[in-house]
């Protein structure tokens, strides 16, 4: 249908509309979309339609046919109109069925499992080690990673040449023109003497902790490892409470039969030291330093050592997790591979 078609003359009026009523609906009834539906109503009943035309020429038609030109005028609008509103819901409904199917979930497909997190086996082993103490009554803390040199080795009684606090053992922070040298703290120790400082005697503390030294990595080094450290101070602690609590948490740690041993070692802020080795896989091992607080770490935190005895000791838990799970290597503790650290969830 040519929209500019001209029914100005009511014949061709008559015409028209007779063209109209024969065409449109084949047309309508052909129409695939909404928005081609709304494009040939405008073209069929719109302003530039053929019937807009007509309605504006009725004026200039004889009166004694105006009425009845007028009413057919009218009669193949409402037609249209009606045949326009019947294509338009049914392409709208076939419309929103195909935008359902497209959409559809298939609720019947397995889902898809979210990766679940893991606690790392070495702070899996640090909180396992921290609750048998937590269950004699210990008490836990942790410290500063970065310490000053007071708290990591003057007030531990380290001697002012300790080889430890040389540079080549030690990481050291340049924070400027400061009062006194930043470093990594290469132990947990110094949370004995911060604890200590802040708080009244009795003492049952452990502390777990990440240390720093300069080392290498290999198998069993790393410049990053891990401490517990756990002090008791209380009014007369001897050296067979210390046998007593070490020798329960192997028990604990390790199994009931474990044998365990305490060979003399030094420490400067313990006297006498020791080192407890246990019997595990098949030999000794070594398993932590420990000892009677040093009186000269009393008098550097404000305790008077004639009031007060006390035990202290620090152990590695690489070392223990290792043990634990057979793990050869302490790389493989640290280079998160999901493939090895997923076989300790
Ligand atoms: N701080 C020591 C180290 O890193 C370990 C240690 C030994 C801690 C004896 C103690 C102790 O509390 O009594 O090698």
């Amino acid at each position: 249908m040519d929209p500019t078609t001209n029914l100005s003359e009511p014949m061709e009026t008559q015409e028209t509309l007779e063209r109209l009523r024969a065409e449109a609906p084949g047309r309508i009834e052909h129409v695939e979309s909404v928005e081609a539906l709304d494009e040939l109503a405008v073209e069929l009943t719109g302003k530039r339609s053929p019937i807009a035309s007509g309605r504006r020429s009725l004026g200039s038609a004889p009166p004694e046919e105006r009425r009845d030109l007028g009413r057919a005028i009218n009669d193949v609008a409402v037609e249209l109109d009606a045949l326009i509103d019947a294509r338009r819901s049914v392409l709208e409904r076939a419309e929103r069925a195909d935008a359902l199917a497209a959409d559809r979930v298939d609720v019947t497909l397995p889902g898809r499992t979210p990766a679940r997190g893991t606690i790392h086996v070495i702070q899996q082993v640090m909180d396992e080690i921290v609750d048998i103490f937590v269950a004699m009554g210990y008490t836990v803390a942790t410290g500063p990673e970065i310490e000053t040199e007071f708290y990591n080795f003057t007030a531990l009684n380290f001697g002012a040449a300790h080889p430890s606090r040389f540079d080549s053992d030690t990481l050291y922070v340049d924070y400027g023109d400061v009062p006194e040298e930043i470093l990594l703290r290469t132990h947990t120790s110094p949370m004995q003497a911060r604890y200590m400082e802040q708080h009244d005697p009795p003492v049952y503390l452990v502390v777990p902790g990440r240390v720093f030294r300069r080392d290498q990595v290999d198998p069993t080094h790393s410049p990053v490892f891990h401490q517990i450290e756990g002090l008791a101070v209380d009014g007369d602690i001897t050296f067979g409470d210390l046998k007593g609590a070490l020798e329960h948490f192997a028990h604990e740690f390790l199994g009931p039969e474990t044998l365990v041993k305490f060979i003399p070692h030094f420490f400067p802020f313990t006297e006498p030291s020791a080192e407890m080795h246990v019997f595990t896989n098949g030999g000794w091992m070594e398993l932590l330093g420990c000892g009677m607080v040093n009186p000269a770490v009393f008098e550097a935190v404000g305790y008077n050592p004639d009031e007060v005895t006390g035990f202290a000791f620090g152990m590695g838990a690489d070392r223990l997790a290792m043990v634990r799970h057979g793990v050869t290597d302490l790389r493989h503790l640290f280079d998160s591979d999901q493939r090895i650290l997923e076989q300790y969830r």
